[in-house]
C-alpha cells in the first residue's frame, strides 16, 4: 500500500490531551467547568452507543455533563420547554439534541429552538451564517474533524484543489465553507460535486483533487481511476455492508480503500479515520462555549 493512513484516534487523542489541559486550567484560573447536556428521545440502539461515547469523553475531560433521556412520545412542546430550561441554565455551555428525532417531532424547530451561543453542533441557522461570514465560534464536528485530519496529517490546504463529494447539511456544505475560509488550515480552491453532477464530470473534477473528501453515503463509490497518484483522500462514508462471523456490523467507506490507497499520499481508513474525530471536535466545541459564556473569548 502506497499511502499513509491517517489515525484518527491517535489524532482525536492527542487533542483531547490538549483540550484536558485546557479544562484542568479553566477550573484552576477561572473556576469555569465545561457544561454539556446531550438529550437522547427514546432508546435507538446506534443513538444510545453516540450519547454514551459522548458523554463517557466528556466525563475522562472533567467536564459537568448530564445524559437527558426523554420517553420517544414527548411532546415537541416538552422538548422545547426543555430546550429553553438548558437555553437559561448558566452550568450548561452545550445543548446537543441526538439526531434523529421521532417523526411526530419537527426536528429544524428543535434545532433553531437551541441558543446559537450553546448549539455545539453549530446546526443552527445563525452558526451556519456565521460561519459562512467567517465569524464564528464552532464548526459542525464531522468537518471540523476532517479539517483538523488533514491540517494534522497532509498539511496547510492552502492553494490545493480539494473536491467534496456530497452536499448534505452536516458534512458537505459546512466543508465546503470550511475550506473556503481565508485561514490556516483552509484557503483552498474548492469544487463541490453531488447527485446532480453529471458522472463524467464527477470523475474529471475528483480527478483534479489534491484533496478529496468524500461524504456520498454509497459503499465504495470512488475508484482508483478517479483519482490522481498521491491524492489525500478524507473518506466520511460510514456503510453497513453486513454482520461479521461475531455479529458485530461490517462497516465500508464511500471509498474503494484497497485500489485507491495505491494512488494516494494519505487515505482515512473505515473504520479508525474520521469516526474518532467527531466526538472530540464536541468537546472542542463546549470548551469554546464555555469560555464565551465566561466572557474569556468573543464572537
Ligand atoms: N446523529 C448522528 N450524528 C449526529 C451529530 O453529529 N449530531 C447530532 N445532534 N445527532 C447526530
Amino acid at each position: 500500500m502506497a499511502a499513509k493512513l491517517i489515525k484518527g484516534a491517535e489524532v482525536a487523542a492527542q487533542i483531547r490531551a490538549e483540550l484536558k489541559q485546557e479544562v484542568d486550567e479553566l477550573k484552576a484560573k477561572h473556576n469555569l467547568t465545561p457544561g454539556l447536556v446531550t438529550i437522547l428521545v427514546g432508546q435507538d440502539p446506534g443513538s444510545v452507543s453516540y450519547v454514551t461515547a459522548k458523554q463517557k469523553t466528556s466525563h475522562e475531560l472533567g467536564f459537568y455533563s448530564i445524559q437527558d433521556n426523554q420517553e420517544p412520545d414527548i411532546t415537541e412542546a416538552a422538548l422545547l420547554g426543555l430546550l429553553d430550561k438548558y437555553n437559561k441554565d448558566p452550568k450548561i455551555h452545550g445543548i446537543l439534541v441526538q439526531l434523529p428525532l421521532p417523526k411526530h417531532i419537527d426536528s429544524n424547530k428543535v434545532l433553531y429552538g437551541i441558543n446559537p451561543d450553546k448549539d455545539v453542533d453549530a446546526f443552527h441557522p445563525v452558526n451556519v451564517g456565521r460561519i459562512l461570514i467567517g465569524n464564528y465560534a464552532f464548526l459542525p464536528c464531522t468537518p471540523a474533524g476532517c479539517q483538523e485530519l488533514i491540517y494534522r496529517a497532509y498539511g496547510d490546504p492552502k492553494g490545493k484543489e480539494v473536491v467534496v463529494v456530497g452536499r448534505s447539511n452536516i458534512v458537505g456544505k459546512p466543508m465546503v465553507a470550511i475550506m473556503i475560509q481565508k485561514r490556516a488550515g483552509a484557503n483552498a480552491t474548492v469544487t463541490c460535486v453531488h447527485t446532480g453532477t453529471p458522472k463524467d464530470k464527477m470523475i474529471e473534477h475528483c480527478r483534479r483533487a489534491d484533496i478529496l473528501i468524500v461524504a456520498a453515503g454509497v459503499p465504495n463509490y470512488i475508484q482508483a481511476d478517479w483519482v490522481k497518484e498521491g491524492v489525500c483522500v478524507i473518506d466520511v462514508g460510514v456503510n453497513r455492508i453486513g454482520m461479521t462471523e461475531s455479529g458485530k456490523a461490517k462497516l465500508a467507506g464511500d471509498v474503494d480503500f484497497a485500489a485507491v490507497s495505491e494512488k494516494a499520499s494519505f487515505i482515512t481508513p473505515v473504520p479508525g479515520g474520521v469516526g474518532p474525530m467527531t466526538i472530540t471536535m464536541l468537546m472542542k466545541n463546549t470548551v469554546m462555549a464555555a469560555k464565551l459564556a465566561a466572557g474569556l473569548v468573543k464572537l
